[in-house]
């Protein structure tokens, strides 16, 4: 009947011990002082609360008080002195900015929007089955993080800003640019000092860079949809629209650079956390044959050999969601969130000072809370078991929680039940299970398989 948060770097230092059971004790050994995104020295924290009665969780992460008062920030605007996120929806901070973008964002993650979204989802991954189909035929060593992160970074190119990135077959700079931010602020995160030495020279001018290119390109599809908009021309009510329309339409620099965070934001929230929980999840599927076994026949049994999954087969496909869900609880590829609190503040009896962690990752791999906790057994999230509450929580919770949750659940079980309905794969052996954490976390090996066609045709 406990709960245990701390600041971020905590959790990332137990990322980064790959696979360990996370005992309540390893929380204690990194009892100290961390300086947080800010540069305000915070204290690491390991507190005690009761599970069923979470008045932290409650206060800090759902309750009004969070969203009206502004007290419980998050701090990630600027990269190595290049405007990164910003303002955009994942990190500001202002309340009535952060209320105003949500509110507009809404209309393009209603499940009539994401509805609409099943062509593109099919179609983008149909391509994916065409790689694949080649590489089978080939008979060569792929790594599945590399494709299905090219899928998702198409996906979100196309419904998000209408534009064909065709990633599988075109190379292109975007991939390499988002894992050397995201490289960065893991870097950043994990020691001040990192910007200061003169060894780390070169890697953080391509983190500039990088910033660099996300936002000239954000700055270019913006300027050629608000031209679209204004010659009256029919677009898309997609995400940029909204990223337009939530920052207002004036000529304000502000809202300029507000439009260009959210740009980067969705870029790289609206894909990469998605890539990871599919690599993952192959991963672990060849690792379990008995739970590829089992989902291959719901497959076969919800889809048979028809070439697109529709709205309604996302539904039937249970044990798929159980399996996705099972891989978040073991590899929350979003492992933590984080909360600035200005002040020193007591919750239920409980001194809370500096900054706040909640960690997905390191509750799911508690005993406490899952008997078991590595075992990859998708069985945990059957309809009828009992629900995981405040131990579980990879899109985070309450008003801040994630807005693309459906948007990308949906996304990974057209691209799974794909892959699975076409395909065998093994993995290739000898290579490392482990999970790098770069800010979000990823497998390593990249994980790679080899292919095989299931059907001849
Ligand atoms: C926020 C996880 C996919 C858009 C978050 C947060 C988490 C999360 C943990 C809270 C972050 C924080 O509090 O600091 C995930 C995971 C994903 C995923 C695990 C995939 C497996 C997506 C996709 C999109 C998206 C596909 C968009 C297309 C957002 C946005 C927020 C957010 C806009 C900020 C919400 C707000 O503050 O109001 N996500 N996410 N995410 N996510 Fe996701």
């Amino acid at each position: 009947d406990s709960f245990v948060f701390g600041h971020f770097s905590t959790f990332m230092k137990l990322a980064r011990d790959d696979n360990k059971l996370i005992h309540d004790k390893c929380i204690d050994l990194d009892f100290g002082t961390v300086p947080n995104f800010s540069g305000r020295m915070v204290t690491l924290i390991h507190v005690h609360v009761c599970l069923v009665n979470c008045a932290v969780f409650q206060e800090i992460l759902m309750s009004p008080k969070y969203t009206k008062d502004k007290n419980f920030h998050k701090s990630i605007f600027n990269l190595f002195g290049e405007r990164f996120l910003g303002n955009g929806l994942v990190t500001v901070i202002d309340h009535d900015l952060w209320y105003k973008q949500r509110r507009i964002m809404d209309p393009a993650f209603s499940s009539l929007y994401l509805r609409g979204l099943m062509g593109t989802f099919n179609e983008r991954a149909e391509k994916l089955m065409d790689k694949l189909s080649e590489e089978a035929d080939n008979q060569t060593e792929v790594s599945m993080l590399k494709l299905v992160n090219c899928v998702t970074m198409d996906i979100i190119g196309k419904v998000a800003f209408g534009v064909e990135l065709d990633l599988l077959n075109k190379s292109s700079p975007f991939p390499r640019a988002i894992e050397a931010v995201l490289l960065g602020l893991i870097k950043h995160a994990r020691n001040l000092f990192f910007e200061y030495n003169p060894k780390n020279r070169a890697f953080i001018k391509e983190v500039r860079e990088a910033c660099r290119l996300l936002r000239t390109t954000g700055a270019q599809w913006i300027n050629e949809r608000k031209k679209a908009i204004e010659n009256g021309e029919n677009v898309p009510k997609d995400i940029l629209t909204q990223i337009i329309k939530s920052a207002g339409q004036g000529e304000n620099t502000k809202d300029e650079e507000v439009m260009i965070d959210n740009f980067v934001t969705f870029f790289i929230a609206g894909q990469e956390t998605t890539a990871n929980q599919l690599s993952f999840c192959i991963m672990e599927l060849g690792r379990h044959p008995d739970v590829l076994e089992k989902l291959r026949q719901e497959i076969d049994e919800v889809l048979g050999m028809k070439k697109d999954v529709n709205y309604n087969d996302l539904g039937n496909l249970t044990y798929l969601s159980q399996v996705l869900k099972e891989t978040l609880r073991l590899y929350a590829t979003a492992p933590a969130t984080t909360r600035d609190i200005p002040e020193d503040i007591m919750i239920d009896g409980i001194h809370i000072p500096g900054g706040v962690t909640f960690s997905s990752y390191v509750s799911s791999r508690m005993e406490k809370f899952f008997k078991d906790p590595l075992k990859f057994d998708p069985e945990r999230f059957h309809p009828d078991a009992p629900k995981p509450y405040y131990c579980y929580y990879p899109f985070s919770l309450g008003p801040r929680s994630c807005l693309g949750l459906n948007f990308a659940q949906m996304e990974a079980k057209v691209v799974m039940a794909k892959l699975i309905q076409r395909f065998d794969f093994t993995l290739v052996p000898g290579q490392s299970f482990d999970i790098v954490d770069t800010f979000t976390l990823r497998p390593k090996s990249g994980v790679l398989c080899t292919i095989k066609h299931r059907h001849s045709d």
